[in-house]
């Protein structure tokens, strides 16, 4: 790791909206905020959950749109959430946690139902590994416990792959192997800003406007932005 990188680390862990618990600890028991973190915001406004948010864009930008609505950044790189963390404490936001853990124990840290939305933003395609796509029936499987009825999954990607295998190949397979449970597409997009942004209401439209690190990286070579939104059912 380099200098830089070790000092960012270091400051995003002195910070106290920045959550660290450390890996053995989950292993053995749930984390102490599972079912409580309407306790940590000192509210019960909706829980947003922005899975691997790197710097923490949306998290951020989304918090600042919706400031009564809580937001958690995830992401297991903790230098990355260095910009978020800092923006957050500068601009002393109350509404925006960021928690260093691997998604895959995610229903370690989030109670049946506690969840509102699943934001994922520009996830990396996993080419090679396709079980370990956020999009796929394993990682699907594990938000299905966490998220509300009625809550939402939001993807944005520049991945065509990651775009069709969520919508044409695991959302299907999910809604077929799983008949109790139910994403149901609300939006689908393959080109965000040339039509599909003017279909959304202002809110939205400000939403989407949140360019991340990656996103931004993907306009600069010329490339279309997908956007998926599903609307979640259970029993
Ligand atoms: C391509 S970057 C995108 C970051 C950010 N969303 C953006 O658009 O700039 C993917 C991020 O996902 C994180 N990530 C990938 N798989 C993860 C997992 N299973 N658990 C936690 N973080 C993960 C990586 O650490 C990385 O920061």
């Amino acid at each position: 790791m380099g200098k830089n990188k070790r000092k960012k680390f270091a400051k995003v862990k002195e910070m106290a909206h920045v959550l660290e618990p450390p890996f053995k600890e989950i292993l053995k028991q749930d984390y102490r905020l599972k079912g409580k973190w309407c306790e940590e915001f000192g509210n019960s406004n909706p829980i947003v959950l922005e899975l691997a948010c790197g710097k923490g864009e949306y998290s951020v930008g989304m918090g600042e749109i919706f400031p009564d609505r809580n937001f958690i950044g995830i992401d297991i790189k903790g230098a990355r959430m260095f910009s978020g963390a800092t923006e957050v404490e500068e601009k002393g936001m109350t509404n925006v946690r960021f928690l260093r853990t691997k998604i895959d124990m995610i229903a370690s840290f989030f109670a049946e139902n506690e969840v509102d939305e699943i934001w994922i933003l520009f996830a990396d395609p996993q080419m090679e590994k396709p079980r370990k796509r956020l999009t796929s029936m394993l990682f699907l499987d594990r938000y299905k416990h966490i998220l509300k009825p009625g809550g939402t999954l939001n993807l944005k990607s520049d991945s065509t792959e990651l775009y069709e295998f969520t919508k044409d190949e695991s959302i299907p397979e999910f809604n077929n192997e799983r008949p109790n449970y139910r994403f149901e597409k609300e939006f689908d997009t393959d080109k965000l800003y040339e039509e599909g942004i003017q279909q959304l209401d202002e809110t939205m439209q400000k939403v989407m406007n949140i360019r991340t690190y990656y996103e931004q990286m993907w306009l600069d070579q010329g490339k279309s932005i997908k956007y998926l939104r599903y609307t979640f059912s259970k029993p």
